[in-house]
């Protein structure tokens, strides 16, 4: 039996879709190489959980490993500091870099300790210590503490990028991903230093690019307002053609074949959302065990299904008992608004109306469930479920009529 090469949950290895966004990857990258010079304007991608997010920004970072360039990856987190991890990512990167001499290396690495000092990171006052004393003990220079962590990690940014050209890269790209999690002073010191590289008369050859939950422009806009500049690149669900290129080609690669019906089936059912495809396919793979060679086929799928249906029901579940009492019933009143409209968006004040408040009133459950991404504002008062099947789960939770009705993506499909 082959290893099942589908990852629910995990980032994607083989992409459906996302041409344009890769596209658009490799053109930055491209006027780094090229230009020897900081590409902006900083790249932005957003989108609710679980459509792609991770998956297309380790692409673009295994897109820029290959064409050379030094990589920095964090993952930013509601507790950390966001300027200070991505300096010890920076160091850890440059470390594993074999291109680089170690006298350069140690040169700069007593610039970082300095920078990382300012920025607060664990044990970077032992590191200091450490390195100043072999470089013949001169102490760092005074800095006014407001201004340090700023001009500290620009010139840090631009002498790493600096170091990885010279040795024979192609230069630094940055990648943050959560960046809806960012605290806002380090998130502001990182906008900060690559907005003054971008404008700096010594080139910086550099690339950066965020990724977040849909209120991520805001985050960034909050956290430095010239951040509104940068290129906003949403992700949509995955259309039909892609969706059969998500599903079908990892099988492929393993000589497996999708026969047509089950495959219908599977990007119908799963309604562009790629943890879907992932989801369904694995299952259907785990039923049907192929050998190279074997088809996977509508029976497989059926009977994947089950598994299918299980997982995603503790997912829900998970999510459902999360949701305090005025959440739940936040939740109730946009199922039931739905089925009487027959539409996956809701208006916000038709919410308010069914529970008998005012829209005001309502503000409070409103913004729990989109900060918890439960649910998302798809502009002029509508609201709509991020994550399909979901709906139908509460409405199947709270005995509500009809719920046969709702459809894919609302409702997970019963086979
Ligand atoms: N273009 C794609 N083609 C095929 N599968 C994909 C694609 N994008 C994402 N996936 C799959 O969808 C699921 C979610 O992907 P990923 O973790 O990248 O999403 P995300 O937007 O980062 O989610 P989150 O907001 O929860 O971090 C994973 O199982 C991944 O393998
Ligand atoms: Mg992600």
């Amino acid at each position: 039996m082959l290893p099942n090469p589908y990852t629910p949950g995990r980032p994607a290895q083989v992409l459906g879709g996302r041409t344009r966004e890769r596209a658009r990857i490799a053109s930055l990258l491209e006027r780094v190489e090229t230009l020897g010079e900081y590409a902006g304007p900083l790249h932005v991608f957003h989108a609710p959980r679980g459509l792609g997010k991770t998956s297309l920004l380790r692409s673009a970072e295994r897109e820029a490993a290959s064409r050379g360039f030094a990589t920095v990856w964090v993952s930013a987190t509601r507790r950390g500091n966001v300027a200070a991890e991505l300096t010890h990512a920076l160091r850890t990167s440059l470390e594993r870099l074999d291109s680089i001499g170690s006298r350069d290396l140690a040169a700069f690495g007593l610039h970082l300790s300095k920078v990382e000092l300012q920025l607060g990171v664990p044990g970077a006052g032992v590191r200091a210590s450490v390195e100043r004393s072999r470089d013949g003990g001169t102490a760092p220079e005074p800095v006014t503490p407001a201004e340090a962590p700023v001009s500290g990690l620009e010139s840090v940014l631009r002498d790493s990028a600096a170091l990885v050209r010279g040795s024979g890269g192609a230069g630094l790209a940055l990648f943050v991903d959560e960046v809806h999690a960012a605290d806002r002073a380090g998130l502001g010191v990182v906008l900060n230093a690559l907005q003054n590289l971008d404008g700096a008369s010594s080139a910086a050859p550099l690339a950066a690019m965020f990724a977040g939950l849909p209120n991520t422009p805001e985050v960034i806009i909050d956290a430095a307002t010239f951040g509104e500049r940068s290129q906003w690149l949403p992700l949509d669900r995955l259309d039909d053609d892609d969706s059969a290129v998500a599903l079908v080609r990892p099988a492929a690669d393993a000589g497996v074949d999708w026969d047509h019906a089950a495959r219908r089936r599977v990007v119908s059912d799963a309604a562009g959302y790629p943890y879907f495809l992932q989801l369904l396919g694995s299952t259907t793979w785990d039923v049907a065990a192929p050998d190279p060679g074997a088809v996977l086929e509508l029976d497989h799928v059926r009977a994947g299904y089950r598994d299918a249906r299980e997982q995603l029901g503790s997912l829900f579940r998970a999510r459902w008992s999360k949701a305090s009492p005025g959440q739940q019933e936040f939740l109730v009143a946009m199922v039931e608004l739905m089925l009487e409209h027959g539409t996956d968006d809701v208006e916000r004040a038709g919410v308010a109306r069914r529970l008998g408040r005012t829209t005001r009133e309502i503000s409070v459950p409103r913004d729990r469930l989109i900060a918890q991404d439960v649910i998302e504002p798809t502009g002029r008062g509508l609201l709509r479920f991020t994550m399909p099947g979901f709906a139908g789960f509460v409405a199947e939770e709270a005995g509500i009529d009809g719920a046969e009705r709702l459809q894919a993506p609302a409702r997970f499909p019963e086979l």
